[in-house]
């Protein structure tokens, strides 16, 4: 990306997160051959032995908004899609709450506040959309250009099985309405925290997947984020280098079936 370095090191010159980051992809014909021992498996929630008394909490839970309770609780990954198409609102709606501006006028130091916490408020990711039933938009691949809160395009055409493939040939990458590629732009991040930036940029990207579940829970969609990705795949259809913008996230989203 232009006029940021390269390779950038912590104090002790040490450039782990850049490796972390290289070696960690999932290649096609290569991915780790391991299978799971459920014996093994670490439990899945800690007790604290010798503890002291146990406070039964109360289960009225409570909202100032009585339907966020029920977004909480409904929010499932769904992965069952109509072939009806969504709507352009919807898409709207979704690339709002999700990566979009919360405040409406842009800051004189160009600081902009989200709708998801962000380390820094650097927000070191991009959003791109693939296009494949969405009522008023062609067929195809588009970047979401977040300041004006509109969609170019990339690429027309059908990607559909592509995307798919992308996503280690998970089916519901082509099944679904709409698909939202989440980049992760190191180089955002790592300007402030250096190495680190590699754990906030994954929490932030997290962040990110819980508003698009939640938003499209209230919009009664299916949706579903998926992390298993052929990375130089992806990173090949959205014409970006891998290293200072590398595709890390998608969500895929649709009218429910049935
Ligand atoms: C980082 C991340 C990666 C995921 N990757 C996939 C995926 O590749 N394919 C898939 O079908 N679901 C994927 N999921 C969805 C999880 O399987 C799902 O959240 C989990 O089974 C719990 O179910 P729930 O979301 O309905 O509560 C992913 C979720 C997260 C948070």
């Amino acid at each position: 990306m232009a006029g940021l370095p390269r390779k950038v090191t912590n104090m002790q010159g040490d450039d782990y997160g850049d490796t972390f980051f290289k070696r960690s992809r999932y290649v096609r014909g290569m991915l780790p051959a391991h299978r799971l021992d459920f014996n093994t498996k670490p439990d899945e929630f800690k007790a604290c032995k010798g503890a002291g008394n146990r406070i039964p909490l109360p289960r009225d839970y409570v909202f100032e908004v009585d339907r966020f309770g029920s977004l909480l609780a409904d929010r499932r990954s769904r992965r069952r899609f109509a072939r009806e198409p969504m709507t352009l609102q919807e898409l709207s709606t979704l690339l709002k709450y999700t990566s979009g501006i919360s405040a409406d006028q842009f800051d004189a130091s160009g600081f902009n506040f989200r709708h998801v916490p962000s380390a820094g408020g650097l927000y070191p990711y991009e959003t791109y959309v693939v296009a494949n039933r969405v009522d008023g938009l062609a067929e195809g691949l588009y970047h979401y250009d977040v300041p004006s809160h509109a969609l170019d395009l990339l690429a027309e055409g059908s990607l559909a099985p592509r995307t798919a493939a992308i996503c280690l040939d998970q089916a519901i990458a082509r099944q679904a309405a709409a698909v939202l590629a989440w980049t992760a732009v190191v180089p955002r991040s790592r300007w402030k925290y250096l190495q680190r930036c590699y754990r906030y940029i994954y929490m932030d990207l997290g962040h990110l997947g819980q508003n698009f579940y939640l938003v499209a829970e209230a919009l009664r969609l299916a949706a579903c984020t998926i992390g298993a990705l052929y990375d130089d795949e992806g990173n090949s259809l959205l014409g970006i280098d891998g290293v200072d913008e590398s595709l890390s996230y998608v969500g895929v989203v649709g009218r429910r079936a049935g």
